[in-house]
């Protein structure tokens, strides 16, 4: 897989993909990520990005022109599946729609900033709008990270044995159970008996159940 991130800020982008999972993943050479510098496709002599809103209002949108230079510079270059808009108006971020990112071969990401990008960027382009939730962050960046972080762990290879996607919360639309490590009693708390049994079916058939009651409990939307 390959993404190509499109921002203002590629050094408030940069660090989670220098740490951990996604950096593993990276180094096997699993998924390539590239950061594009919006104001290295600007025209005119001050790198401008962005300017006032037409009809007047408070904030600055980003422009057409450099976000049109830069994502047809990559599609020359190859076929991208998907042009993904970052915006809190978006369709909120899933597990499904992360598994779905997952299979893809070429994505761009665009974040926005500001006001957003001028909504000729959005009809000419723009093939999917993510948001990672309903609150407003300063920018686009962090969801991206959030968003690629979402994908590249499902990708084949990337996450070992211990770490595997497959148990995870959401993925079977249920919250995953609780979990514990040693010791097996602390300050006087025991872990649950059962976990320690080494009764394999019996464990498995507590967890289930466990999954089951915390999301009735705390996520019953997902049932
Ligand atoms: N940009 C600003 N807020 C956002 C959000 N909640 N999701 C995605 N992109 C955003």
């Amino acid at each position: 897989m390959r993404i190509d991130i499109i921002t203002v800020l590629p050094e408030l982008l940069k660090s989670p993909f220098e740490a951990s999972i996604l950096k593993r993943a990276i180094e096997k050479k699993l998924v390539e990520v590239h950061f594009h510098n919006l104001r290295d496709y600007s025209t005119g002599n001050y790198k401008q990005v962005d300017d006032y809103q037409f009809g007047g209002g408070a904030g600055m949108v980003l422009m057409v022109e450099p976000i049109d230079k830069c994502i047809s510079q990559l599609q020359q270059e190859r076929e991208y599946d998907e042009i993904i808009y970052m915006t809190p108006d978006g369709a909120t971020l899933s597990q499904g729609t992360a598994n779905e990112m997952s299979l893809k071969k070429n994505l761009i990401i665009l974040c926005g900033h500001y006001k957003g990008v001028d909504q000729r960027v959005r009809d000419m382009f723009v093939t999917r709008e993510i948001s990672i939730g309903d609150y407003v962050l300063s920018g686009g960046e962090l969801a991206a990270a959030v968003f690629c972080d979402a994908i590249i762990r499902l990708l084949p290879g990337v996450l070992n044995d211990e770490t595997s996607a497959l148990t995870d919360t959401f993925q079977d639309n249920l919250l995953a159970p609780p979990v514990y490590t040693r010791p097996s009693e602390y300050k006087g708390i025991k872990v649950p008996e059962i976990l320690l049994s080494g009764d394999f079916p019996k464990i498995e058939k507590w967890r289930e159940e466990q999954a089951l009651e915390r999301t009735k409990k705390r996520r019953p939307d997902l049932l």
